[in-house]
């Protein structure tokens, strides 16, 4: 199979966010399964600095979008099984950061039709061009356009990647035209018009083949209003081409055995290592060094659905229990000013880095207890993936690749790998917090098999390479020789393969695959958690004008998706309650919150029933 993989960035040429973690891992790891890959993305200054003479110039061509004929250079680069491509064109990438600049658009826009463009320069023609996130949606558009023309366009299978449904790509659908080049009718059928805007990612999601959500929770999630930013009415249309394949994790760079980032080695074996590199990280960052005080860590950008208001919220509480703090990240002043006014008032029991700090991260992945994800809304998470695989409990709120990953601690049946609660309410998560540090001072012995549970995860790209592989291989009706999961390879006699299976998408039966749990359907508290406020709708990037045009377009004039109902599995919600049951202390406290919270959800449905 050959597979084109899109992206704006890919680690270790260039990185902002997990979208390059995934772009530098997947395509090696379809490449390992026996797929064809080659990568495309910019050219941008750092990579032409960094990489520029590993890069072998292979040609040049025009790319024509409107009215602008501009240069397009293609270089690559042969590695891991991947040929990796970058796009040249000075004006638009040579510059010193990817993204956030005025122009956006159109340097996006014309990536995406240099990529529709260069096809005959790659080094094969795809079956498949897998995009990523709104910077290459324009891809599947223009296959579609350029489709009408030539029949080779339309041989071509697209998939398209949710990383985050926040950013859309939205512009004055004025400039469709001049600035994507795309007839009116593209915005007058509805295919890119969303509330008065041409909407890129909403085009990519219609024209694709498959959509993929980067965790089954996530793929439900999207076609709920509290999480899909206005598209939950597209994807619930989609939702028979949608799928939620799970990310992993590099875990041969992301190993406590071999790790050289780190003070001292460890494994579930042999966890004295651990101590080592804690005791080191209370040094690094001025904690008291004490063995027995459990360290909470948070390594994170600090925006705020990151669910940091509910750290805010009952942080003094927090500090009240035996634990030290430590946090690292940047982001929103508010957050920043915050955490650094904290620190100040817990001398030697909290610290604050507002750093992006690879070196620092691992030490406080190697060297803490316990890793404290309270997300609003977290597509994937990477970073929970991570801090496990070094023996640090999450601690997490069910949401997206959170929920997929973290199963709640239920130490009297030595079961879980962390622990997490559903509610976005600061009393939940500082109840769990509660759970955690208690299991950890008072029952050691099963905090340390929790803790190797956490650490024997199988987070690896080659489980969700597979997954991708199924899909391609749906959609192009090709049969290629997937096993339906490593249970199966397993039992398999060696050298035989199982036939290639139909990937189901997410809305029928969930493809599970090893730890990764059931995808449960929609669950209603989820949309909505009793204490949140409606979401609020994203403001317009700076990009765009003021919507101007009326539409009549299905779904600005009547948004029928929304009507299909969400089937809301009341019996399972209950029995994912939150964990530990261990001292009588926290059963007796998990009581009156499990308590006060039906309570809420009695009113919540009554609320709900009135509506
Ligand atoms: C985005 C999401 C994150 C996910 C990553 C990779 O950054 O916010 O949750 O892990 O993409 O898919």
């Amino acid at each position: 199979m050959k597979i084109l993989y899109v992206t704006s960035e890919a680690v270790p040429f260039c990185k902002t966010g997990g979208l390059a973690d995934v772009a530098g891992s997947l395509p090696p790891a379809l490449a390992e399964q026996g797929a064809e890959v080659a990568v495309v993305l910019p050219l941008y200054q750092r990579i032409r600095d960094r990489f520029g003479s590993q890069l072998k110039f292979e040609c040049y061509d025009y790319v024509d979008l409107a009215w602008r004929h501009s240069y397009c250079g293609l270089f690559s680069m042969e590695k891991d099984g991947v040929t990796w491509y970058f796009l040249d064109n000075e004006q638009y990438f040579n510059r010193a950061s990817l993204y956030g600049q005025v122009d956006d658009g159109e340097r996006f826009a014309f990536f995406s039709r240099a990529v529709v463009r260069m096809l005959d320069h790659f080094r094969f023609w795809p079956e498949v061009v897998h995009c990523n996130d709104w910077q290459s949606a324009l891809v599947p558009i223009y296959l579609k356009d350029d489709g009408v023309r030539e029949d080779r366009y339309r041989s071509i299978k697209t998939v398209v990647t949710i990383h985050n449904i926040e950013y859309q790509g939205r512009y004055n659908p004025y400039v469709l035209g001049d600035l994507f080049g795309l007839d009116a009718g593209w915005a007058k059928d509805g295919t890119l018009l969303m509330d008065g805007d041409a909407n890129l990612l909403k085009g990519a999601i219609l024209c694709a083949d498959a959509v993929n959500a980067v965790s089954p929770t996530y793929a439900n999630e999207l076609k709920m209003p509290y999480f899909a930013h206005r598209m939950e009415g597209i994807m619930r249309r989609c939702s028979d081409k949608l799928y939620g394949v799970l990310n992993g994790i590099d875990m041969k760079l992301y190993d406590p055995r071999t790790d050289r980032r780190i003070l001292k080695n460890f494994s579930a074996e042999d966890m004295s290592g651990k101590d080592d590199c804690k005791a080191e990280l209370q040094r690094m960052v001025g904690l008291r060094e004490e063995a027995h005080t459990p360290i909470v860590a948070m390594v994170s950008r600090l925006v705020s659905h990151k669910g940091l208001d509910l750290i805010c919220e009952v942080l003094h509480d927090m500090m009240e229990l035996p634990i030290q703090l430590v946090v690292l990240g940047t982001g929103d002043q508010r957050y920043e000013e915050f955490f650094h006014w904290a620190a100040q008032q817990y001398p030697g029991r909290m610290s604050v880095r507002m750093d992006y700090n690879e070196d620092l991260s691992m030490a406080i992945y190697a060297g803490a207890d316990l890793f404290l994800m309270p997300s609003k809304s977290e597509p994937c998470g990477l970073s929970q993936m991570i801090a496990m695989r070094y023996g640090t409990v999450p601690i997490v709120r069910e949401t997206g690749g959170l929920k997929d990953t973290v199963q709640p601690c239920e130490s009297w049946r030595d079961a879980g790998n962390g622990f997490s609660f559903t509610n976005y309410s600061s009393g939940d998560m500082l109840h769990v917090i509660r759970e955690a540090v208690y299991l950890y001072k008072d029952y050691p012995d099963v905090f340390g098999r929790l803790r190797q549970r956490a650490m024997a995860g199988d987070f690896s790209w080659a489980r969700s390479a597979r997954e991708y592989l199924r899909i391609y291989a749906t959609i192009t009706g090709q049969t290629w020789p997937i096993p339906n999961d490593t249970r199966r390879a397993a039992e398999a006699p060696e050298g035989e393969t199982t036939p290639a299976e139909k990937a189901v998408p997410v809305t029928e039966a969930a493809p599970v695959e090893e730890a990764a749990p059931v995808i449960e359907a929609a669950p209603v508290v989820e949309a909505a958690p009793v204490e949140e406020a409606a979401p609020v709708v994203e403001a317009a990037p700076v990009e765009e004008a003021a919507p101007v045009v009326e539409t009549t377009s299905v779904e600005a004039a009547a948004p029928v998706e929304e009507t299909v109902p969400v089937t809301a599995p009341a019996e399972e919600k209950k029995t994912r309650k939150t964990s530990a049951k261990t001292t009588a202390k926290a059963a007796k406290a998990a009581k009156k919150t499990e308590k006060k919270t039906s309570a809420k959800k009695g009113t919540a449905g009554k609320k709900k029933s009135a509506e």
